[in-house]
């Protein structure tokens, strides 16, 4: 049996494909829709909580290292950030556990027996602030961190440029979730899935990305989502420190991120 999604890692191996943008957007976008959202920043680049403007805080090294209670470091994200008209703002609440350049010593400070830590703090966030959902933004590189992301996450969003280094990224990032599957169903008994697959920076007159989309749609059949386009806006509203649903409301940028949105709603759903 699949495990309930409650705790969705948005990840690729290569870097700078989008998944910080993706994990804010959809993270946004389902406050948006009604949900109760956290976010678990696990990157010592820390772009998670920078892009909602909140101040650069080591939260996850606090957590799991120091112990600090999440009422502490957990931040509420100012919906001022994601909604284009704040009167008419009827939403759910978003919340960042943010990281910073701490992150990195995570893996070496956390002790033997606390294989299970960053699982267990995932579920008191979750219970305390009655979330529906955690997205947990992952870094780039392989580290020693990353087994407990395996063993926390029920789902997985890959997001990939439709590039061939890109999608080898999301290809290698499944066989190694794939391999680390068994641990968690070793030791939890849970399974978990591969959600969806975003192509992202897609410019659409390229005839080299519809392929590519082409390819990797074939190797994972109903998982590859609607594509997100090339735009500068992306960029823009980052510098903004805001959403796109903000930044650009009417925009094709705003579209597709809420394209992406309704697929995550679906997935959530569809359980
Ligand atoms: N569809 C898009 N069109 C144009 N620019 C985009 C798009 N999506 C993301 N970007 C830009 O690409 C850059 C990298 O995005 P982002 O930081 O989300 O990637 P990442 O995968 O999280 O990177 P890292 O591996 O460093 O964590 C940012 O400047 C972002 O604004
Ligand atoms: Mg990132």
């Amino acid at each position: 049996m699949p495990q309930k999604i409650k705790i969705i890692a948005v990840t690729n191996r290569k870097g700078g494909v989008g998944k910080s943008t993706m994990t804010t957007h959809i993270a946004a976008g389902l406050a948006l829709a009604g949900l109760n959202v956290g976010i678990v920043d696990t990157d010592s680049q820390g772009h998670a909580g920078l892009m909602f403007g909140l101040p650069d805080e080591n939260g996850l090294y606090e957590a799991l290292i120091l112990k600090k209670p999440l009422s502490e470091i957990v931040r509420l994200v100012p919906f001022t950030r994601y909604v284009e008209d704040d009167k008419m703002y009827t939403g759910g609440n978003l919340y960042v556990l943010p990281s910073s350049d701490l992150t990195y010593r995570v893996p070496y400070e956390l002790q033997q027996h606390e294989t299970f830590l960053f699982l267990e703090k995932l579920e008191e966030l979750g219970d305390w602030l009655s979330l529906d959902v955690i997205l947990i933004d992952t870094n780039p590189t392989l580290n020693m961190f990353d087994g407990a992301v395996y063993l926390a996450a029920d789902a997985y969003i890959y997001v990939t440029e439709c590039e061939r280094l890109s999608m080898d990224g999301v290809k290698s990032a499944i066989e190694q979730m794939t391999r680390a599957q068994q641990q968690r169903e070793k030791y939890l008994n849970r399974a978990s899935q591969i959600m969806g697959i975003i192509p992202n920076k897609m410019r659409p007159s390229t005839t080299v990305h519809r392929s590519n989309i082409s390819i990797i749609a074939e190797a994972f059949p109903s998982l590859v989502w609607s594509p997100v386009t090339l735009r500068t806006a992306w960029v823009e509203a980052a510098n903004m420190q805001e959403m796109i649903y903000r930044y650009a409301p009417n925009g094709q940028e705003c579209r597709d991120a809420y394209a992406i949105v309704t697929k995550t709603m679906e997935a959530l759903r569809a359980q």
